[in-house]
């Protein structure tokens, strides 16, 4: 950037109004062109006759025009939330197994953060394992690799989870199997509406109940909130047990609420309640496996 630049106002830098675009998460492209939004809207349209008759307002009625759209590139807005979920919940239960699972989420296009995404980010670890961590969505990192938890944050969870003996590359009793109840990237990395949650819950479900482990970790307040379907923030439903009931399981499921890693890379002084947490994982670990 020539010196000059610099000491432009901001609003006439183009290296300081895209550094503000980034920090404001506003750092994917969308479409294929960019929208001039400052532009006049092209002037409307004079109706054809039968149409001017069809919509002509009643005599009273205020007239509303709605403002013209532009294009979008993919078709996220075509996505009728209520519709997404119920496209998930046939496809999700209909997948038998593990790997029909995964190959349905892929195929699945009633989400729209699937067009923003370079990936679909479905599970890390073995699905055998006894423990299953739930997290929001995938990160930047996340999707460009397509596996969950493999950023900074991920780092953490792995560093969190070895004193109590459990690892991603681990089976069994030892193994951590790892998930998002979102599989693609929100841009920006902003929070997932409620419709895009509601598009991906059947297949977080679905995939507990072929999963099945011995018990769910649910890491931070949006995955908390929305697995236990409770308004509480984290901070409440932390380190407590409730169960995961499913149509398609045995029997419940234990589940405990923790801090997300990404809040404690931030806030590294609520590492000591997430040690309590982790140790309560271990002591119920240990009860169920001792039990069998
Ligand atoms: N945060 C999450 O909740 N999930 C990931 O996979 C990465 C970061």
């Amino acid at each position: 950037m020539a010196g000059n630049d610099r000491n432009m106002p901001p609003e006439l830098n183009p290296e300081a109004a895209l550094r503000w675009l980034i920090d404001m998460g506003a750092d994917e492209a969308i479409a294929d062109a960019p929208i001039d939004r400052f532009a006049a809207p092209p002037p409307a349209q004079q109706p054809t006759p039968q149409l001017a008759e069809a919509s002509a307002p009643a005599p009273h009625a205020v007239s509303q025009t709605a403002p013209s759209r532009p294009a979008v590139a993919a078709s996220p807005d075509l996505v009728a939330p209520a519709q997404g979920a119920a496209d998930a919940s046939s496809a999700a239960s209909a997948a038998e197994t593990l790997d029909a699972l995964r190959d349905a989420v892929a195929a699945f296009e009633g989400c729209a953060l699937k067009f923003t995404a370079t990936n679909t980010v479905f599970s890390d670890g073995h699905a055998d394992s006894a423990v299953m961590f739930v997290g929001e969505a995938p990160g930047v990192e996340e999707d460009r690799q397509g596996k969950p938890f493999v950023g900074a944050s991920g780092k953490l969870l792995d560093q969190m989870l070895a004193p109590i003996g459990l690892a991603r590359d681990e089976h069994g009793e030892k193994g951590a199997y790892i998930s998002n109840i979102l599989f693609w990237r929100p841009p920006g990395n902003r929070s997932p509406t409620t419709a895009e949650i509601a598009a991906c819950m059947p297949f977080i479900r679905r995939h507990i109940e072929l999963a099945a482990p011995k018990v769910l970790v649910y890491l931070g307040g949006t995955a908390a909130k929305t697995m236990l379907d409770r308004a509480e923030g984290i901070m409440r439903l932390r380190g407590k047990w409730y169960e995961h009931y499913s149509p398609g399981l045995d029997a419940p499921i234990p589940a405990i609420a923790t801090f997300h890693p990404a809040y404690l890379l931030r806030q590294p002084g609520q590492k000591r309640e997430s040690w309590c947490d982790l140790l309560n994982l271990r002591s119920k670990l240990d009860e169920i496996i001792n039990k069998n």
